[in-house]
């Protein structure tokens, strides 16, 4: 069976909260500059007592539900670096909470924020065997550092739904991949920490070398020359790393790093990325979505798709856009779930960087903060209780 298979859908969700770089800048004397052009952020999103990533992935995947039914979803593949349970599939809480088939597989899937990227090509493998199912790929994290460290102006959070199928309305994924794997200390989250640890310049190169790794392998794989390409989404751990990709691509492939083309190339993408801050995972599919929303030309166009994920994995793929996928988006949705969040002031973001959740079993309400369609209710006996608004 030949037919295209690809993204259909892609809808995201992110926060009840935002902190401005303009707040953290005023708080920590860091020129302002630094934090709009130096690493290209403007806004971070910060969730509310009551969300996590569960309830931004079923608020991310509630519109692909709505619009496409349930009943050829028979797998869930939940990709995400922000684990709530070390046994448990966030995926099966947002089963719940959507009335997913119980006739239906889900499973959450690990490698930094490269796990959405495997979890759209193991969906690519399953629809391959059978044609006539859809995947729901889910993306969702929540991306927390130590306060008063360089990583704080790089946090976020954000989830990202892709219905996975055979005639796509979207994008469809080509074949091959480009693949790069190396064993480096660059960011990662022992299980007993909630934030991150990093090093900073070390996570840089490590990106960078993982460009070329994977570009490389493309190339020998196959894969289109770079000037078959309309635009590109990296992933964005802040806006301006997409730009330091891109250029290092140019380099290394022998073309002019000339700042117009480099533009064209990534520009568009970062939209989303500039305001929401890292979503790991979701990060490389909200460059897509704001891609898509913005761009008017694309229709059979090739996008090139850089998937990095720290310790490290990468890889590089292409996709087409679909003719017509103009009528399909949700630009309106996707402005307005930004434009809604309530701006934090710097004290009130502490606060919630600083909460921590109870460990001892009891009963704990969460209050109720979020304007989002599922809430966080609380913790009683080690187990998290989910709720529709
Ligand atoms: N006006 C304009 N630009 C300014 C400026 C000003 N006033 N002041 C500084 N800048 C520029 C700097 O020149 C620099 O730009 P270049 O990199 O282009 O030279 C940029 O702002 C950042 O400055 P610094 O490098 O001095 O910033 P820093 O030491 O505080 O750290 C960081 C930056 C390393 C990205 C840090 O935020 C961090 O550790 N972030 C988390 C890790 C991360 O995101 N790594 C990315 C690769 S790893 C990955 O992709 C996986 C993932 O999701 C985590």
């Amino acid at each position: 069976n030949d037919s295209p298979i690809g993204i259909h859908d892609l809808s995201f969700a992110t926060t009840e909260f935002v902190l401005p770089h303009a707040a953290l800048a005023e708080y920590n004397g860091t020129e302002i500059g630094k934090y709009h052009i130096g690493i290209g952020q403007q806004s971070m999103s910060v969730p509310a007592a009551d969300e996590d990533i569960v309830t931004m992935a079923a608020a991310a995947a509630a519109p692909l539900v709505a619009r496409h039914g349930s009943d050829r979803i028979r797998t869930v593949l939940f990709a995400t670096e922000s684990s709530i349970d070390q046994a448990k599939s966030a995926g099966v809480y947002v089963h719940s909470l959507l009335g997913l088939p119980s006739a239906g597989r889900v499973v959450e899937l690990k490698q930094a924020c490269y796990g959405a990227t495997a979890a759209l090509q193991f969906a690519i493998g399953l629809v391959r065997r059978d044609p006539s199912q859809q995947v729901l790929v889910i993306a969702s994290d929540v991306s927390k550092y130590e306060l008063d460290s360089p990583g704080e102006a790089t946090q976020g959070a954000a989830a990202v739904a892709m219905l996975v199928g055979t005639d796509p309305a979207l994008v469809r994924i080509e074949e091959p991949s480009g693949l790069f794997t190396a064993d480096v200390m660059d960011f990662w989250r022992p299980n007993y920490r909630d934030a991150a640890l990093v090093d900073g310049q070390e996570s840089i190169s490590a990106y960078l070398q993982a460009v070329e790794g994977s570009w490389k392998d493309y190339g020998e794989q196959g894969g289109r020359p770079l000037e078959d390409f309309a635009a590109f989404c990296y992933h964005q751990p802040f806006t301006k790393m997409a730009y330091k990709a891109h250029r290092h691509l140019l380099n290394y492939s022998g073309h002019d790093t000339d700042k117009d083309a480099v533009e064209r190339a990534v520009g568009a993408s970062t939209a989303y990325n500039a305001v929401i801050g890292n979503s790991y995972t979701a990060s490389v599919y909200l460059g897509l979505a704001a891609l898509l929303d913005r761009t008017r030309d694309l229709d059979g166009r090739p996008v090139g798709f850089l998937s990095y994920g720290s310790g490290s994995v990468a890889e590089f793929f292409s996709g087409t856009v679909v003719p017509g996928y103009r009528r399909h988006l949700r630009d309106a949705e996707h402005r307005r779930a930004i434009a809604r969040r309530t701006p934090l002031d710097y004290a009130g973001y502490r606060r919630l960087h600083e909460r921590s959740f109870p460990t001892d079993g009891g009963d704990h309400p969460t209050p109720a903060q979020t304007g989002g369609p599922f809430r966080l209710a609380g913790l009683r006996d080690h187990k998290r209780l989910y709720e529709a608004r």
